[in-house]
């Protein structure tokens, strides 16, 4: 199977994903849907599932969420999250239909998880945890930047990179112009007190595989 297929995923496909365990649920689910890009699985789940070995709890904000998935996918691995909003200036219409079969597997994300279209992100507090899957180029500094703001957590797996008007760090020379922009990043969260780490999900997933993950460092063990 090419796990980074942006054909759609179908019902006729669930059969599939078998067995009991939280993967093989969440894709029949999609499945279920009809509407998500196979990608899109795999990111979400890949990324998820290393932000929440490092981050537990919190309200989360999925920002620029597309159909939504990070969002659920945060709560369905960790339950102690109260609540979260995906959030995207433009929602695809086929964002409900996931939520909807999503709910119909996880019952107890009912209500949990409001999908929210607006030119404006949300009020970002403390303690919450701001995810955000390929917003491309400087949306993404966006998110960080909101983030860091507030002292939240923040995860993000950057895309579409502006080489030549992002900030590379002066550092395009020694490496390509992505990596160069990343690293700043990174540079720039631990500048503002976060401790930052980095990670990769599959390149058979997406070549965009950057994950940087940020704890605000008064929460760091705590
Ligand atoms: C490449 S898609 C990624 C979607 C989703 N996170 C995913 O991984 O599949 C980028 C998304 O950013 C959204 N977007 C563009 N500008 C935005 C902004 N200023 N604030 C929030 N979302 C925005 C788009 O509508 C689109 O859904």
């Amino acid at each position: 199977m090419d796990l980074g297929s942006k054909n759609r995923l179908t019902p006729r496909q669930a059969a599939l994903f078998t067995g009991e365990g939280l993967f093989a649920k969440l894709a029949r689910a999609a499945c279920a849907a009809g509407c998500l890009p196979r990608k899109e699985l795999y990111e979400a789940w890949e990324m998820a599932r290393r932000v929440r070995r490092r981050v537990r709890g919190g309200r989360v904000i999925d920002w620029a969420c597309g159909h939504g998935l990070l969002a659920h996918v945060m709560l369905i691995l960790d339950d102690t999250s109260p609540s979260a909003v995906a959030f995207d200036t433009r929602l695809p219409q086929s964002a409900e239909k996931l939520q909807y079969a999503l709910v119909n597997a996880w019952p107890r994300l009912r209500d949990k998880v409001s999908l929210v279209e607006s030119t404006q992100g949300p009020a970002v507090k403390a303690g919450d945890v701001v995810v955000s899957c390929h917003a491309c180029g400087g949306l993404t500094d966006e998110v960080l930047h909101r983030a860091a703001a507030a002292r939240a957590f923040v995860a993000v797996m950057p895309c579409c990179h502006d080489v030549g008007g992002s900030d590379d760090g002066g550092l395009a020379g020694w490496l390509d112009g992505p990596l160069a922009i990343d690293a700043t990043r990174c540079a720039h969260l631990r500048q503002a007190g976060y401790h930052v780490s980095t990670h990769r999900i599959s390149k058979e997933v997406t070549p965009k595989n950057r994950l940087l993950i940020g704890i605000p460092e008064e929460r760091v063990g705590a």
